[in-house]
């Protein structure tokens, strides 16, 4: 299979669900089995990542997926710790997002109240944002772009002359 991307993904996880992400082995292998081969899978909190020099040496960010605990205050944490790196057009998705309900991924006993969609509730207020829910799985998913300066170029000058596109 092709590989579908030239750029590394860095992936964070502590792997608090299951060992999945424990095992190096088999998260590559995972990944392998969609063709994808430049992941960087760092095993920490986001909290944690950010204190790293891998953090402050992360560059732009094409598309951003926010899937980590899903309480309002991670969601915040992770969207405020990542969105300043979203290049010009990039894209920002969040995981379960349209439903409050209890979250029981750590087993019944340590269930808690799954409330991204409160956050993303206050992202809709934000005129420099545009949101838009998509109702798949049970709880849904957020597609987020900023609408700066550069969102606001005539879509063939910014691909004739795009940040990324280096002509002779
Ligand atoms: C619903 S799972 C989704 C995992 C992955 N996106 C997937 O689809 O397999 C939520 C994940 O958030 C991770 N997590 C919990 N707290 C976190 C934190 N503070 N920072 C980063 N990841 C966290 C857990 O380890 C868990 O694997």
């Amino acid at each position: 299979m092709p590989r579908v991307a030239m750029w590394l993904i860095p992936l964070f996880d502590p792997s608090f669900v299951d060992d999945f992400w424990r095992d190096p082995e088999r998260v590559k292998d995972h990944f392998l089995g969609f063709g994808i081969d430049n992941i960087r899978h760092f095993q920490m909190t986001t909290q944690q990542f950010v204190a790293t020099t891998a953090y402050r040496t992360l560059g732009q960010i094409g598309l951003l997926f926010i899937d980590g605990r899903h309480t309002e205050e991670q969601a915040s944490f992770d969207y405020e710790a990542f969105s300043k790196f979203v290049q010009p057009r990039g894209f920002v998705i969040l995981h379960d997002s349209m439903i409050v309900r209890n979250d029981k991924v750590y087993g019944e006993e340590n269930a808690y109240p799954m409330s991204v969609k409160n956050f993303v509730d206050k992202l809709k207020l934000d005129p420099s944002l545009q949101v838009v829910d998509f109702p798949f799985g049970h709880t849904g998913m957020t597609l987020l772009r900023k609408v700066d300066g550069e969102a606001g170029r005539n879509l063939h000058d910014w691909l004739d002359d795009g940040p990324n596109i280096k002509r002779a």
